[in-house]
C-alpha cells in the first residue's frame, strides 16, 4: 500500500516553507503537538493535528504509524560532502595530532593530492561499493539527500568516473545524490604556477562533457591561499556559470582576510562553504543576497580549528546550512549528532536553527528548497521518526543517535532494532 498515515507524533517538526531562512526565521520551525502526516506515494498529502487528519481519513485505508513518544521532523540535507574516493590517509590523522598542519601536509604532497592516485586506480564498481556503504550510514542518521563532489581524479577520466558512480548510486540507493563538480579541487604538481592554465584544461575539456552529460549541476572550488586565489576563482566560476553550472565555493577555511565569502556572494553562488575565517563584509554580503552560509563544524573539530561564527552570521540575517564535510582528509566523519551538539554547545546554537540548518537551508544550499527540506503538502515524503519526544532531546542525548525510522519517497528505508 503506498498511503500512510504517521499519527499522534509527541512533535512534529514542519521547518514549513520553500525557501532558504534567514537570520530570527531560522528559529521559526513551525512544532505541532500531538502531530500527523498523510503520504500517498511518495508525496506529502496533508499535515496537521491528529485530531484534525483522523477526521479527514478512513483509517483502514491507511497503513497506519503510531507516533507516539517519538519526534517527527523532514529528513536531513547533508548539504556538502565528499565522500567519493579511493583509498585512505589514516597518516595524516596521526601526524595532525603530533601538530602538523592541514595545509603544510598540502604543501609536501599530502592532502588532497595524496587521495588522487588511490582514486584515478579505482574502478567504477569500487567507487560505487565503497559510496554504497558511506550512503547506508548516512540513512542510519537519517540524511534522506546528500551533496557529493568529485575532485580527487583533476583528469578528464577519473573526475567522470566519479561523478558516474554519484549517478548510479542516485539511481539505486535510496538517499538522493546531488552531484557537485570540483576539479580545481587542489593545484597538482604539474600545473603548479599554472593555475590558469589547469582551469582552462578543465573548462575546456572536462566541463562541457559533464553538462552536455547532467553528470553534474553544481561547480565548486577551493579558494584559499596556495590554492586557488579569488582572481582565478571568480574567472572559473563566471565561466562555469556561462556554462550552465550552479555555484558552489570553498571559501575563508583557513586563511583570514582573504575575500572568500564576498567573491562567491559577488558571483552568485547557491552557497559559500567553511567560512571559519569569513570576514565581516562576507557576511554583510551572504546575509543580503542569496547565497547560503554553509558551516562545517566537524571539520573545525577534527582540524582543532575555531567554529566558524553561525552565532554572528544568523545575527546579521545570513540563512546557514551545516553539513558534514565527509572525506577522506579534514573530516571522515558524516555524524548528524555531533553536528548538533557542536552547533549548540560550540556555535552557540539553538536546537531550532540547528535543525533548520539541516533541513530547509541544507536543500536551500543545493536547491531542492521547494522539493525537500520540511514537510509541506505537496514535497517529497523524506521524513525522520526520532525515538524520542522533543528535538530537545538531540543536543542533550550528546552524540548519541536517535533515529528510529527513515521514510524516503513514501517508503520506510531504514528502521532501527533498538
Ligand atoms: O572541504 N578544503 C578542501 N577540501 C576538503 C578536504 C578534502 C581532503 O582533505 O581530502 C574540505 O575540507
Ligand atoms: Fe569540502
Amino acid at each position: 500500500m503506498s498511503k500512510t498515515y504517521i499519527r499522534h507524533a509527541s512533535e512534529l517538526v514542519t521547518c514549513r516553507g520553500k525557501k532558504a531562512k534567514h537570520g530570527k526565521e531560522m528559529s521559526e520551525i513551525g512544532i505541532i503537538k500531538d502531530g500527523a502526516v498523510l503520504i500517498e506515494k511518495d508525496k506529502i498529502l496533508q499535515v496537521g493535528r491528529t485530531a484534525e487528519l483522523d477526521q479527514a481519513v478512513n483509517l483502514q485505508d491507511w497503513e497506519v504509524i503510531e507516533a507516539e513518544g517519538k519526534t517527527v521532523l523532514p529528513g536531513f540535507v547533508d548539504s556538502h560532502t565528499h565522500f567519493i574516493f579511493g583509498g585512505y590517509r589514516a597518516d595524516e590523522f596521526t601526524w595532525r595530532l603530533q601538530g602538523d598542519s592541514y595545509m603544510s601536509i598540502m604543501e609536501r604532497g599530502g592532502g588532497i593530492n595524496a587521495t588522487v592516485t588511490p582514486t584515478r586506480n579505482a574502478s567504477l564498481e569500487e567507487l560505487v561499493a565503497s559510496g554504497r556503504e558511506r550512503l547506508n550510514r548516512m540513512l542510519e542518521f537519517g540524511v534522506t539527500t546528500v551533496e557529493g563532489k568529485s575532485g580527487y581524479g583533476m583528469d578528464h577520466d577519473t573526475e567522470i568516473r566519479m561523478l558516474e558512480a554519484m549517478k548510479q548510486l542516485d539511481e539505486t540507493h535510496p538517499v538522493d545524490v546531488v552531484r557537485t563538480y570540483l576539479g580545481p579541487h587542489s593545484v597538482l604538481p604539474e600545473w603548479k604556477g599554472k593555475e590558469r592554465a589547469f582551469l582552462d584544461y578543465q573548462l575546456n575539456e572536462v566541463m562541457p562533457e559533464i553538462r552536455a552529460r547532467g553528470l553534474a549541476e553544481f561547480a565548486d572550488i577551493f579558494t584559499e591561499k596556495g590554492v586557488f586565489d579569488v582572481n582565478d576563482s571568480a574567472y572559473y566560476l563566471e565561466r562555469a556559470k556561462n556554462m550552465g553550472f550552479k555555484l558552489k565555493v570553498h571559501a575563508d577555511e583557513i586563511t583570514p582576510n582573504f575575500g572568500g565569502a564576498e567573491m562567491a556572494a559577488r558571483a552568485g553562488a547557491f552557497s559559500a562553504d567553511h567560512l571559519l575565517k569569513a570576514s565581516d563584509e562576507g557576511i554583510r554580503l551572504m546575509a543580503e543576497g542569496n547565497t547560503i552560509s554553509t558551516v562545517l563544524p566537524l571539520t573545525a573539530f577534527c582540524l582543532k580549528e575555531p567554529y566558524a561564527p553561525a552565532r554572528k552570521m544568523i545575527d546579521s540575517g545570513c540563512a546557514v546550512a551545516l553539513a558534514s564535510d565527509l572525506n577522506p582528509g579534514s573530516c571522515f566523519s558524516n555524524n548528524i549528532p555531533l553536528i548538533v551538539a557542536l552547533g549548540c554547545i560550540y556555535m552557540d546554537m539553538s536546537i531550532e536553527e540547528v535543525i533548520t540548518a539541516l533541513t530547509i537551508n541544507g536543500a536551500a544550499a543545493v536547491d531542492r528548497a521547494d522539493r525537500i527540506g520540511s514537510l509541506d503538502p505537496g514535497k517529497q515524503a523524506d521524513l525522520v521518526l526520532l525515538k524520542f519526544p522533543s528535538i530537545r532531546y538531540m543536543p542533550y542525548h550528546t552524540t548519541i543517535n536517535l533515529v528510529d525510522t527513515v521514510i524516503k519517497k513514501g517508503k520506510i528505508a531504514y528502521k532501527k532494532v533498538w
